[in-house]
Parts: C-alpha cells; structure tokens; sequence
C-alpha cells in the first residue's frame, strides 16, 4: 500500500489545511517524517508551515509544469521531520495541467517518508484532480454543519471519476470530522446525518473539537503541539488520528 494521501473537500475553510499541518505536527511528534505538497494557489499550508510564498522559485505550479521535485522540497520552520512542497499562486496557471504529472514527482519520493500529505484547494477542479491521481488514499474532511455536508457527494463523485479515468490504486481511506463544538444539538444532528451518508465505519475517530487555540496556532504558524496543555485536547486528537492513518498506510 502506497503512502500518499490526498486531504480534500470542495467546500472552503473545513480545516484541510489544518488537518493536514496537525497531522504532520502528530508524525513529527511521534518521530516520524512527512512530506506535506500543497496544492493550492492559496498557499496555506505553506505558510503556516513558515516559508514565504512570494519568495519560493519552485513549487508545486513548477513541479506540474516540468520542474524536477528535488528542487520544490523545503524543510518546514516546525521540524526538521516536516517538509514541505510549496505552493505560490501560479498555480492558478495550472488548472490545465496533465493529471498525472504530479503523481509521476511524488511516487518516488513515497520511499523517504512515512507519508507524503497533499493539502487540496477547496474545488474539484483540475488541481484536485491532479492531487487524487498522485494520492494512494483520499481523506474527506468536513463540518458537522448543513453547509458542511453539502456536496460531500460530488467529492465521493470525483473520487469515483478519478478511479475509473486516472487511477485505479486510489481508495476512500476515511472522513475525518473537524470543528464539533462542545455542545451543539445541531452538530449532533449533522453528525447523524454524515453517519448515514458515509457510513459509521468510515468516520476517523476521534472528532476534532471545535477550539479558539487551533485558530490562533495557524495565527502563529505554530504546531499546535506547541501549546502543551492549553491545547492538550485537540494534540491528542491529532495523535490518535495520525495512529489511524498509519494503520491505513501499513
Ligand atoms: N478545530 C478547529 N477549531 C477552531 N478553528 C479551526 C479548527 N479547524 C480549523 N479552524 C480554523 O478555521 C479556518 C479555516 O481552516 P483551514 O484553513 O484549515 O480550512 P481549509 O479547508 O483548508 O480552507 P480552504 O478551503 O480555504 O483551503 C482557519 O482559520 C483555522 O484556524
Ligand atoms: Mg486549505
């Protein structure tokens, strides 16, 4: 089983990006080496990551162009465990690139971690596409609210598509549940509903609590382990959520 998952929804500020730096903070944690690639033209991962879009010549727009990967790998400011393959806005450029371009720079680097992250943009356009037909394992994240929840069948959708047309490796891993407040019937009820759509068995445990400190941490651009008590519950979560990939991944 390969080592490159895909985090994606099409639907805007759920927390990929967020999941996706928590998750390399947990590897980092429990001494393991990621390569996080970021694909979209917002470049947040990179940044809160700590490098400067403005300043990287060869990112992933390069990457999907004809650049070598080498040159598009950075070290993290978080740990030297944690690279990053940034994005700028010339991606932007790239919504018509050949899909498997990316999948050709990342497979033979699957072997240097434990593993290779994709941060999506919030589409099922082109960039996401390139981002499942390099991916081995797509991840949905998404929000227990009814704006949340909707379209989560388009992205099942485009999986499928991208299954039949690109890559047949490509599976479904799980659907890690991001932003649940401590009380909220509503939440509740969203959660029942996203159990009935995907099934309980496809839902990562734990949830995501819902917490100002997550917030702040990519205010900072700070792993969110770095907050030790203050943000004891969602490090945790994180941990035992990067346990769950590595199971996925083995
Ligand atoms: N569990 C959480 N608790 C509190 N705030 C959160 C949580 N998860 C994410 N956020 C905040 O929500 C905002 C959006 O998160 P993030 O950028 O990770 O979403 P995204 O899905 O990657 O967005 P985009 O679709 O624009 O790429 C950020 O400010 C982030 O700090
Ligand atoms: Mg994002």
């Amino acid at each position: 089983m390969g080592r490159i998952v895909a985090l994606l929804n099409q639907k805007g500020g759920v927390g990929k990006t967020t999941v996706t730096v928590g998750l390399a903070s947990a590897a980092a944690e429990a001494g393991h080496r990621v390569l996080v690639v970021d694909i979209d033209p917002q470049a947040s991962s990179t940044w809160v990551l700590g490098l400067d879009p403005e300043t990287i010549e060869t990112s992933t727009a390069e990457v999907l162009g004809k650049s070598s990967p080498q040159g598009a790998i950075f070290e993290s400011t978080w740990s030297e465990r944690i690279h990053v393959m940034p994005a700028t806005n010339r991606l932007q450029a790239r919504e018509q690139g050949k899909p498997k371009r990316l999948r050709d720079a990342l497979t033979p680097l699957a072997e240097h971690y434990d593993a290779i992250l994709i941060d999506c943009p919030p589409s099922l356009g082109n960039l996401t596409t390139s981002g499942l037909t390099a991916a081995d394992h797509a991840v949905i994240v998404v929000e227990p609210s009814a704006l949340g929840l909707r379209g989560i069948s388009a992205v099942a959708d485009v999986i499928d598509e991208v299954w039949d047309d690109h890559n047949g490796e490509l599976e479904l891993a799980g659907v890690i549940v991001n932003k649940v407040p401590a009380v909220s019937g509503e939440a509740d009820r969203r959660y029942e509903e996203l159990t009935r759509i995907v099934g309980k068995k496809a839902i990562w445990q734990p949830v995501i609590p819902q917490r100002v400190i997550v917030n702040q941490a990519t205010g900072e651009r700070r792993p969110i382990h770095s907050y030790g008590a203050r943000s004891i519950e969602v490090s945790t979560a994180f941990d035992q959520l990067w346990k769950r990939l590595r199971k996925t991944l083995r």
